[in-house]
């Protein structure tokens, strides 16, 4: 934990045709300090010191997606899910990847209690890298994601909305409600604020149109997310209102309008839960 919680030791990446710089301290061996910089084979995630070892490596390097069973394919997205506990150096050369964009006290490296679902943009060559998150196989806090991450060359186009809206679909087919592990990062705050806003304002609309009544229960049975989650959103929208002695859901023509534009600007990048092939592990 000290180790993790040092100063940053590394300026940047060099990954794919990407060069990224770092945020945060992750424990990639001491040398590479000496340089700040680190290369990464895009497909098995073997790192290096120096840019003619990654050369050698990647003429050899017959990988060409994440090692694990693909359980997803929509359009050139695909999720691969990997148990920590059977690939554990791909899943601790991915914790050490993302330990540079997190500050999290708390990642652990200890990857056998996870699974790992990594998802990637196919083409051609092979499956793409773009991000992932985690989660425990056990959770008994009710918890569906550990860590999440978009790779920063990627972010900011709708993925990490993605990734956010898998790990509830994958709570849907184990027919549970989940909530991510806390603490989230304010990059992680805004992107759950934003998926949750849109896809419980979509059902409260969907109910108006058919003059029907949903509660917080009903919210969360439908979506999988918390009712805690649920209820967090409705304060956020400022849709809970006392009439009567009860507390109603009234939604502003203010949210009206900003779901109405997150749902043009998320249209075109969906899940679509008819592409997940999984049945829950256990
Ligand atoms: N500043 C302001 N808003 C931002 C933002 C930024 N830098 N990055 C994302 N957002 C907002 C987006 O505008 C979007 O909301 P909108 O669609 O309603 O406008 C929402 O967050 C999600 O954006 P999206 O493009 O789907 O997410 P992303 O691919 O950029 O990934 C994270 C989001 C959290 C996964 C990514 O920022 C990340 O990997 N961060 C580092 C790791 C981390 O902090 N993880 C969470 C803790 S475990
Ligand atoms: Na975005």
């Amino acid at each position: 934990l000290s180790e993790i919680s040092r100063v940053k030791n590394l300026e940047k990446i060099h990954f794919g045709p990407y060069d990224v710089e770092t945020w945060y301290f992750s424990p990639y061996p001491h040398e590479y300090s000496e340089t700040g910089e680190v290369y990464i084979c895009e497909f098995c995630l073997f790192h290096f010191m120096y840019e003619r070892q990654l050369r050698n490596h990647v003429k050899k390097c017959q990988i060409r997606h994440p090692p694990g069973n693909e359980i997803y394919r929509c359009g050139d997205i695909s999720f691969f899910e990997i148990d920590g506990n059977k690939q554990k150096t791909y899943c601790r050369n991915l914790c050490l990847l993302s330990k540079l964009f997190l500050d999290h006290k708390t990642l652990r490296f200890d990857v056998d209690p996870f699974l790992f679902y990594i998802m990637c943009q196919c083409d051609n060559y092979g499956c793409h890298l773009i991000g992932y998150f985690s989660k425990e196989k056990e959770s008994t806090e009710g918890y569906n994601l550990a860590c999440i991450l978009t790779l920063p060359q990627h972010q900011r186009k709708g993925f990490g909305r993605l990734l956010i809206a898998f790990s509830y679909e994958l709570s849907k087919k184990e027919g549970k409600v989940g909530s991510p592990e806390k603490p989230l990062s304010d990059l992680g705050w805004v992107s759950y604020r934003s998926y949750w806003s849109e896809v419980i304002v979509q059902i409260l609309l969907e109910a108006r149109n058919n003059s029907e009544e949903v509660t917080i229960e009903d919210i969360s049975n439908r979506t999988s997310i918390k009712q805690d989650d649920v209820i967090s959103t409705l304060n956020y929208l400022n849709a809970l209102k006392p009439y009567k002695g009860q507390t109603i859901i009234c939604l502003s023509e203010g949210v009206i309008s900003a779901y109405n534009k997150s749902r043009i600007k998320h249209a075109n990048r969906k899940i679509d839960e008819f592409c997940l092939q999984w049945t829950p592990p256990h």
